[in-house]
């Protein structure tokens, strides 16, 4: 009888452990990524600033938190992020070892809050085929008219001398000036650009609406509410009562003032105010009503 006991006391013990990282304790909190980085360089020292507020309105200071950047099934470091003056802000600055597509995520409050992914190209500092930038190259016209200039102090050479290597430069300079001028035949202007990784590229490469997903993401809109559109795993989403986004739309009037004012739509609203700049409210916008 007594042993029933005990084993069933045990049995609730272990499962109120299971339940209590769903509740988290009723302490929550909603990380919000400053500015998005989308890429960055191996060598070149990257800031990644957050505010942590605790049910998604109060900002948390004093805490602790650790960033975890891991490439998948190769490495993973941590860095320690740092208070700012600013209440709830803290900032890190991290060095990614080398290139590709890493995972990371904000661990501040309760649970590790994860982020879009940052792609990492080679830096200058590393880089083993870095190609050399289109500018160095002198123009084609700039080519033609030196090439004009060395074939007429040739000629005046040749004319004056009849000397055989005047002649030969001549000849070598006025057939690579004409042929500049045929079409088809361009100097080399950049080649090397081709063979850029479109990875490498600026933030241009990814469209509107992966920019607002990204930040639906990072901006903590995720912590609050479900979108299948954003994410269907490996995100917490807190139970607080916000409405599933999944397939919501609505005019991007309402939607513009709802992010930047969340107080204008509803004076009572749980909904923070994020600090959003206009362009993040547009990505998010054309996220929010894609389909
Ligand atoms: C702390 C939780 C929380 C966060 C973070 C949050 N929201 Fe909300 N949001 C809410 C709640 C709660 C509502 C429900 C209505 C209300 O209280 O005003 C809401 C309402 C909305 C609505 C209106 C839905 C409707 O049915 O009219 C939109 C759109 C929205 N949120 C988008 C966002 C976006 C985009 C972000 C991130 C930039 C975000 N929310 C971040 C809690 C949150």
């Amino acid at each position: 009888m007594l042993i029933r006991k005990r084993l069933l006391i045990g049995m609730a013990l272990s499962l109120s452990f299971l339940i209590v990282p769903v509740v988290f304790a009723g302490g929550w909190a909603v990380v919000v990524v400053d500015d998005l980085p989308v890429t960055a360089k191996t060598g070149e020292p990257l800031t990644i600033g957050f505010t942590v507020l605790q049910h998604g309105r109060t900002p948390a200071s004093g805490l602790t938190p650790t960033i975890t950047f891991t490439l998948p099934k190769e490495e993973q470091f941590t860095v320690n992020a740092e208070g700012t003056d600013k209440a709830g802000h803290y900032s890190a600055i991290v060095a990614f070892p080398r290139e590709g597509e890493w995972n990371w995520s904000i661990n501040a409050y309760s649970f590790p809050q994860a982020m879009p992914v940052i792609s990492v190209a080679a830096g200058a500092a590393t880089a083993t085929v870095q190609p050399v930038e289109a500018k160095a190259f002198p123009s084609p016209s700039l080519l033609r008219v030196a090439a004009f200039a060395i074939g007429l102090v040739g000629l005046i050479l040749l004319f004056r001398t009849k000397n055989r290597i005047a002649m030969a430069f001549t000849t070598v300079c006025l057939m690579v000036g004409f042929a500049t001028f045929i079409p088809g035949v361009t100097v080399p202007k950049a080649e090397a650009q081709n063979d850029l990784p479109v990875k490498a590229a600026d933030e241009s490469f990814i469209s509107q609406v992966e920019l607002g997903r990204r930040l639906f993401i990072a901006k903590g809109c995720i912590t609050c509410h479900v979108n299948s559109k954003a994410a269907t795993s490996g995100y917490v989403t807190i139970d607080m009562g916000a409405p599933n986004l999944s397939t919501f739309s609505a005019s991007p009037k309402t939607l513009f003032l709802r992010l930047k004012n969340p107080t204008s739509v509803k004076s009572d609203t749980q909904m923070p105010d994020l600090k959003l700049s206009e362009a993040e409210i547009e990505a998010l916008i054309a996220f929010i009503n894609s389909n």
